[in-house]
């Protein structure tokens, strides 16, 4: 099985890490991705946006054995935002069969790996089966120890504000809570996020700057790094110049 392994996510790619890479020091244990350029990508190819998403999917499961290879704990990756509702239906529909595309042909070896699956986002208005198959993946891997993969699906980072505020403000009329118990740590227990650590680093590619409405609260001090690559185009080779950049980083939070 660990040849089977080893054969299936490349083994040997791990030459390709930067001399700069220092293993024993700095490594992010949250990053986080805003997976840009698929539809630019396709089109550059005269191809259907789908293309692109497709393509991008590929390089997903590159990114995060490369993040595994060197201990990275978490990886959030923004797969899908509650404003992608306004793309053309075709798409959109293409998009929400994606998640268990990927996991009925990478599951089996994201186990081996010891990764555990996450969703973060809303699912109401979820189809069924892009659900059940994230559900199935999280009830498959919930004991696992090794990196935690989460898929920000119907994501939204005001509608994660607004979501935890209301739960928060039915509690405080209920008597549940006090008003003076609303902390910045309360108010984390709210979120999607509550069980795990800030993002270290954030990358985006494509070659927008900015946030897109994603993990607001979380980012206050997170490292920001973009690159001009587009998603499907963006290798270990990209992600590995991001660690390297990370590690030169001093972070203060607020502090001198
Ligand atoms: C943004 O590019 C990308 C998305 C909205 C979708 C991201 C999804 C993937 C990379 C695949 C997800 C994979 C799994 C496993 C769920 P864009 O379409 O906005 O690109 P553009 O700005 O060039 O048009």
């Amino acid at each position: 099985m660990l040849e089977h392994l080893a054969r299936k996510w490349g083994r040997k790619e791990k030459q390709s890490e930067p001399a700069e890479l220092d293993r024993s020091g700095k490594i992010p244990e949250h990053v986080a991705i805003i997976m840009d350029g698929n539809g630019r990508w396709a089109n550059k190819r005269s191809l259907p946006r789908v293309a692109g998403h497709r393509a991008g999917m590929k390089a997903v499961k590159e990114v995060v054995k490369a993040a595994d290879e060197i201990g990275v704990r978490y990886m959030t990756m923004y797969a899908f935002s509650t404003e992608n509702w306004k793309r053309p239906r075709d798409e959109v529909d293409f998009l929400m069969k994606l998640p268990q595309e990927f996991l009925s042909t990478e599951l089996d070896e994201l186990i081996e790996r010891g990764v555990r699956i996450r969703m973060l986002g809303s699912k109401n208005e979820l189809p069924s089966h892009t659900l059940k198959a994230l559900l199935e993946a999280e009830e498959r891997t919930k004991d696992n120890s090794g990196l935690q993969l989460n898929f920000a699906l119907n994501y939204g980072g005001r509608d994660e504000l607004a979501k935890a505020f209301s739960v928060m403000a039915a509690q405080v009329k209920a008597g549940e809570l006090q008003p003076e118990q609303l902390t910045e740590e309360l108010i984390s227990s709210y979120l999607y996020t509550s069980e795990i650590p800030d993002p270290d680093l954030l990358i985006r590619t494509s070659g927008e700057i900015r946030l897109s409405n994603f993990m607001l609260w979380q980012l206050a001090y997170t490292e920001l790094w973009f690159t001009d690559v587009l998603w499907p185009d963006f290798t270990r080779e990209h992600f590995y110049q991001a660690i390297v950049e990370y590690q030169g980083r001093a972070r203060r939070y607020g502090a001198v």
